[in-house]
C-alpha cells in the first residue's frame, strides 16, 4: 500500500506548536511576532500565495502586515521599504514574494534583508550557515525545511545509506534541500536540465525530490519501487475535463502512475505547499524569540 502524505495535517501540527510558542512569547516577554510580507505587481498566483501567508500569520496570533506595491515600483522604492522594515523593531520577519516583476532585480533586495529577519533563508548569511553545517544558528528556507519534515517522518533523523536525488538546483529550493539531505547523512545527487539520462539517475533514488516547475515530468519508470517521492512543483495546467477554460494544479510528478511504484508520495495540492507556509510561521516565531533573547 502506498502512503499518501497529508501535508495539511502535518502542517496543522506545526501551526499548533507555533501558536503555543506565540502565546508563551507574548505572555513572558510581551512580544508579538511581526511578519511583513511584500508583494510587487499583479501575478495572480503570487497574490494567492501571499494572501495565504498573511492569513495564516494572523491565525497564528502574529502582528502581520502586507505591503502590496504596484507593478511599476522602482528598485529604489522597494529597497527603501526593506530598509524601513529592517529598522522596525516590531517586525521580526520580512518576506519579499518572488519572482519580482521585470525589470526589478531580486538579488540585491534579498541580500539587503537583515539575516535575522530573513525568514525565507535566502540571505547569503543564512545560506552560508546552512552550507557550512550550522543548521540551528540561522534561518532555513521554508520549502526545503518543510519537505525535510516529510522525509524525516518517513525515514527518521538519520538517512545513512539512503540515496537521495533532488531534481532542480535553485537557491530557493534545490540547493538548500540537497544540503539538508546531506546534513542528515544521505548520499545526495542534484539533477537538473543538463543531466544526462535523468530518468536513470532518478531510478537510483530511495528519496526522490522534484522541484523543476514542469507539469508531471517525473513518470513511473523514473521511480525506484518502494521509494519516497516528494513533489515540490505547483503548476497550473488547462483542465478541459472540468469545463471550458478551467484549470487545475498539478505537481512535477505524474501522481497516479508514480503512486503505484512509490511507497510514500506527496500530493499536489495538499503536500509540500501547506508545509511551506507552516515553516514560514515557524521561522518568524524563531526570529521573534531570538530578538526577545
Ligand atoms: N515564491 C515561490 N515560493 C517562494 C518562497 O518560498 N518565498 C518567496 N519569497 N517567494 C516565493
Amino acid at each position: 500500500m502506498t502512503t499518501v502524505i497529508d501535508g495539511r495535517e502535518v502542517a496543522a501540527s506545526v501551526i499548533g506548536a507555533v501558536k503555543a510558542a506565540t502565546v508563551v512569547l507574548e505572555h513572558e516577554a510581551g512580544v508579538k511576532p511581526g511578519l511583513a510580507v511584500v508583494i510587487v505587481g499583479n501575478d495572480p498566483a503570487s497574490h494567492a500565495y501571499v494572501s495565504s501567508k498573511s492569513k495564516m500569520a494572523k491565525e497564528c496570533g502574529f502582528a502581520s502586515v502586507q505591503h502590496t506595491l504596484p507593478e511599476d515600483t522602482t528598485q529604489e522604492a522597494l529597497a527603501a521599504l526593506v530598509g524601513t522594515l529592517n529598522a522596525d523593531p516590531a517586525i521580526h520577519g520580512i518576506l519579499v514574494q518572488l519572482p519580482l516583476p521585470k525589470p526589478l532585480n531580486s538579488e540585491p533586495i534579498i541580500q539587503s534583508i537583515l539575516p535575522e529577519k530573513d525568514v525565507d533563508g535566502l540571505n547569503i548569511v543564512n545560506a552560508g550557515k546552512l552550507a557550512t553545517g550550522d543548521l540551528d544558528g540561522g534561518l532555513v528556507s521554508c520549502t526545503p525545511a518543510g519537505a525535510m519534515v516529510f522525509v524525516k517522518r518517513t525515514h527518521g533523523e538519520d538517512l545513512s545509506g539512503l540515496n537521495a536525488v533532488v531534481i532542480g538546483r535553485s537557491n530557493l529550493f534545490g540547493k538548500p534541500m540537497a544540503t539538508l539531505l546531506l546534513a542528515a547523512n544521505a548520499t545526495v545527487t542534484v539533477a537538473h536540465s543538463r543531466t544526462k539520462d535523468i530518468a536513470a539517475v532518478c531510478r537510483g533514488a530511495d528519496i526522490l525530490v522534484a522541484a523543476v516547475g514542469r507539469p508531471e515530468m517525473v513518470k513511473a519508470d523514473w521511480v525506484k519501487p518502494g521509494a519516497t517521492v516528494i513533489d515540490v512543483g505547483i503548476n497550473r495546467v488547462p483542465a478541459p475535463e472540468k469545463g471550458e477554460g478551467k484549470s487545475k494544479l498539478v505537481g512535477d510528478v505524474a501522481f497516479a502512475e508514480c503512486a503505484e511504484v512509490a511507497a510514500v508520495i506527496t500530493p499536489v495540492p495538499g503536500g509540500v505547499g501547506p508545509m511551506t507556509i507552516a515553516m514560514l510561521m515557524a521561522n518568524t516565531v524563531i526570529a521573534a524569540y531570538r530578538k526577545a533573547g
